[in-house]
């Protein structure tokens, strides 16, 4: 005979063979009377429809407001860039809505389905606010913000014509650039120096003057610059010594991108890189994004089709069914079409967009279904199309004993319409994360890569592709640094 204890502290007394088993069997109890009463409780809030907050927990580390202005400083003062600025400006003035924004017009849900709680992702974790951007950029063209969109032809001319004297006073500063990295481009507005580390001294500078003129009180890098040719890494990436040696020396492998990269993690800005270039995506890169606590991310911005590619695959998976081609072509006619029609750069290009299938499918895992793929990727420089692009995809597929069936998709698209709002978010995000004490010195901002097509990773770690994964992590990021209750939909509770 034994004593034992139920959750509401009463003392009951029961035969047990011994210590061990009475004490079992007074947990038992207890986490049952604790699951009815949680059940209870669930039963009631769905009735009843109340919202009953899960206990708050204290927030990750800290998260410094957003005070002051933020100034975004953009290489590459192209199509998207342009469509991007001119977007936030027609949205300041209540002119258009921030369509394809998560940060602008997402909702994050906290705790439990029935707790009914799902504040904008705005309001949820502090993000700078649209009014607090301020805007710089270079380019190899003279041309100011209202010229290039004006070019670009992305957006209306009675819009860009609302929008004319602000886009005006957005002028590029010199660029650097190197014509052996962007064939089919060449522009008056470049830097002289008599070295690379020379050049980058140069654009330290300009990044302490827009700071001081703008009077910024933080700033972030995007780049939006052209896609340079393709290169592998090389001894002259590996740290920070060797790549600092190879700026003094003029050496080849180091690319435009990456002296913009170093030089705005010298001055500790965080960068994002929204073209395929290696870029910030080195080890040179992460060592000095730790050490500088400017968080970094990449690459290649995830629009049109690789958007689509990312979530049918993850489909077929899930259904296992399996894949034998997969054939994606496209015609457009901007200035990245033009750009990508140089075929080191199309290599760029093709490597980002072909490694999503593998990572997503798994051929590894499921050998029979996806082990023997053909894929391939085509973009081809097709002028009388701009920017509207159209993306063909003819996805051959197999089922069930094997039958054969296929899937076509002609997505109609417009390059910088689904840009302009990703450059949106990664801007008010990296900015959050250099704003919060336990995501600045991590270097690769991997949570964000929901954006990207080809996401960083640390050494080792393979990408994850799936869009919806890739959703979840970005959410589960912000409840997390909120102290919330990560979403894992399990969902066993409500059946209790
Ligand atoms: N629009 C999309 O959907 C999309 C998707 C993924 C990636 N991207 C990438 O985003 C980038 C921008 O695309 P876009 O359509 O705006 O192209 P764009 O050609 O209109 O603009 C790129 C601009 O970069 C400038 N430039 C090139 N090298 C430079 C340098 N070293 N310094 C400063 N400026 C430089 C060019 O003069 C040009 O004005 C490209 O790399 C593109 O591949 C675009």
């Amino acid at each position: 005979m034994a004593d034992w204890w139920d959750a509401d502290g009463r003392r009951h007394r029961k035969q047990f063979k011994n210590a061990a088993s009475a004490r079992e069997h007074e947990h038992r109890e207890t986490a049952l009377a604790h699951a009815e009463r949680a059940s209870r409780e669930m039963k009631l809030a769905a009735r009843t429809g109340a919202t009953k907050r899960s206990p708050a927990k204290a927030d990750r580390g800290t998260m410094e407001p957003a005070q002051g202005k933020l100034g975004v400083m953009i290489p590459g003062m192209g199509a998207v860039a342009t469509t991007f600025v001119a977007g936030v400006e027609a949205v300041r003035k209540g002119l258009a809505k921030p369509i394809g924004s998560l940060t602008q017009m997402g909702t994050i849900r906290l705790g439990k389905r029935t707790d009914g709680r799902s504040p904008k992702v705005k309001e949820f974790v502090p993000l700078a606010s649209l009014d607090d951007l301020v805007f710089t950029g270079w380019d190899i063209f003279e041309d100011n913000m209202f010229e290039a969109a004006s070019n670009a032809g992305v957006l209306d001319y009675r819009q860009l014509e609302q929008l004319k004297p602000f886009l005006s006073s957005i002028t590029p500063r010199p660029a650097v650039f190197d014509h052996n990295y962007v064939k089919k481009i060449d522009g008056p507005n470049v830097k002289k120096g008599k070295s690379k580390m020379d050049l980058a001294e140069q654009l330290r500078d300009d990044i302490r003057e827009f700071k001081k003129s703008s009077g910024a009180s933080r700033l972030i890098t995007m780049w939006c610059g052209s896609t340079e040719s393709y290169i592998e890494p090389t001894e002259a990436h590996q740290s920070l010594k060797a790549f600092e040696k190879a700026l003094r020396e003029n050496d080849e492998m180091i690319a435009p991108s990456m002296i913009y990269a170093y030089a705005s993690l010298m001055e500790g800005v965080p960068f994002a890189n929204g073209a395929p270039n290696l870029t910030v995506d080195l080890p040179v890169m992460l060592e000095l994004s730790r050490k500088n606590e400017a968080p970094i991310c990449g690459k290649d911005f995830k629009t049109g089709q690789t958007l689509m590619k990312t979530v049918l695959a993850p489909a077929f998976k899930a259904r296992l069914l399996g894949l034998s081609g997969w054939y994606s072509t496209n015609i457009l006619g901007n200035r990245d079409g033009e750009v990508l029609d140089d075929p080191g750069s199309f290599k760029t290009k093709e490597e980002s967009k072909l490694g999503v299938l593998e990572h997503i499918l798994q051929p590894g895992l499921y050998p029979e279904l996806y082990g023997n793929i053909f894929h391939k990727v085509r973009i081809n420089y097709y002028p009388p199309r701009g920017d509207n692009k159209e993306g063909w995809d003819n996805i051959d597929i197999f089922g069930w004993l094997g039958y054969p069936m296929q899937i076509k998709v002609d997505f109609l698209c417009r390059d910088s319409i689904l840009a302009a709002p990703i450059v949106l978010d990664l801007v008010l995000f990296l900015d959050l994360a250099q704003r919060c004490s336990e995501l600045r010195g991590l270097g690769i901002q991997e949570w964000l890569s929901f954006y990207f097509k080809s996401p960083m990773t640390v050494p080792g770690l393979y990408p994850e592709h799936d869009l919806f994964i890739q959703l979840m992590k970005l959410k589960n990021t912000l409840r997390h640094l909120k102290g919330e209750e990560l979403i894992t939909h399990l969902g066993l509770e409500y059946y209790d």
